[in-house]
């Protein structure tokens, strides 16, 4: 366990914020955690690797952060065709999914290269190119931060939707992810259909978990920002849904609009909203709007959050005014 007053939180946000944390405590094990519980007075707020938050300011409570290691393949329940991998909160998120695409195990490859930490992906649930955290994760393991006892989840208690769950609703700030075992295949069942994987992935007759996984990462690398390079929280808004009838009238007006038929309507890119009001590649003094994927905010250099939030907010009035749509972040403000 290692545990620091006054401590710059500018390496755990990859939006690069130099704020501070009144303390903080990274702990190694569920027992380190329970330990800890009952000496903390005032907030608390558990982190990740910090790749969707944005602090608005120096944080005046006690910063969380687990490092509980491990990549553990469960054999008593394993089965001809999948395996269960029970993986620690604290894993870098990607270094699970390279794991997992070196034992050949198939379920992630489509997540590849998302920042971000394990316990995260079960918080968020983590998506992209037609997968969800959520089609892979069994249970998940967490620790009561009031009681300090533990509950598992199932799939199904963790309520999961698009980019939310029941640890950022009902329970939010209530518990903290210790383990999240995950489903995967043995036999992997390839998902190609989203955007331009194919085209990625070019005349490849026998296409491997292995070859997807350098697929996406080229796709992410050519459209996404290094954090390490500009600081930024990947999508910083949420995709919305909209009614049937609020797209159709909507594309009347804009045919070339692209969007996914969801379960309750329709799912219009915010990105591609963004980019028709004309912000891509625009910035408001130090905060901009990624050149590349316009669902992107970034740190130009020493941008406050005062001026992440005012672009954010005048997007969303652009959006409104242009589309009569709500756009809301995805990323979470502290
Ligand atoms: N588009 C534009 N202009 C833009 C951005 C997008 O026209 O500036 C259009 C694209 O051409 C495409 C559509 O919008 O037709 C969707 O774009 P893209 O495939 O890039 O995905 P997205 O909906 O913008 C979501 C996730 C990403 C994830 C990608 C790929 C959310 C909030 N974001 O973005 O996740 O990588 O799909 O699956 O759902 C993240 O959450 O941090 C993240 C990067």
């Amino acid at each position: 366990m290692r545990e620091y007053n006054n401590y710059s939180l500018l390496k755990h946000n990859t939006f690069g914020m130099d704020v501070k944390a009144k303390r903080y405590v990274e702990y190694d094990s569920e027992e380190e955690l329970q330990d800890i519980l009952p000496t903390l007075c005032g907030a608390v707020l558990h982190v990740g690797g910090g790749s969707n938050l944005l602090f608005r300011g120096d944080y005046d409570g006690t910063v969380l952060h687990s490092d509980i290691s491990g990549i553990e393949v469960l054999k008593p329940i394993e089965n001809a065709d999948e395996v269960l991998v029970r993986v620690g909160a604290g894993v870098v998120w990607d270094d699970f999914v390279a794991w997992a695409v070196e034992q050949g195990l198939g379920g992630v490859e489509n997540l590849s290269l998302i920042p971000g930490e394990v316990g995260a992906s079960a918080v968020q649930n983590i998506g992209a190119y037609g997968v969800e955290a959520k089609d892979v994760i069994v249970q998940v393991e967490a620790i009561s931060l009031t009681e300090g006892t533990k509950r598992i989840f199932s799939n199904e208690d963790c309520k999961y939707s698009y980019r939310q769950s029941v640890f950022k609703k009902e329970l939010k700030g209530q518990y903290a992810i210790t383990y999240v075992t995950y489903c995967l295949q043995k036999v992997p069942v390839l998902k190609l259909e989203y955007g331009n994987i194919k085209a990625v992935l070019g005349e490849k007759k026998e296409v491997t978990i292995a070859d997807v996984r350098q697929a996406i990462i080229d796709i992410r690398k050519a459209k996404l920002p290094n954090p390490e390079v500009q600081g930024n929280a990947g999508s910083f808004f949420m995709n919305p849904v909209v009614s049937r009838e609020k797209f159709l009238s909507l594309q009347k007006v804009y045919p070339q609009m692209p969007y996914y038929e969801v379960a309750d309507g329709v799912k219009i890119p915010a990105g591609w909203m963004i980019e028709q009001c004309g912000w891509k590649g625009k910035a408001l003094g130090r905060a901009g709007v990624h050149d590349k994927q316009a669902l992107v905010l970034v740190n130009l250099g020493g941008a406050t959050s005062d001026e992440i939030i005012r672009l954010c907010d005048t997007i969303c009035k652009d959006v409104y005014d242009k589309f009569g749509i709500h756009i809301h972040p995805e990323v979470n403000l502290i």
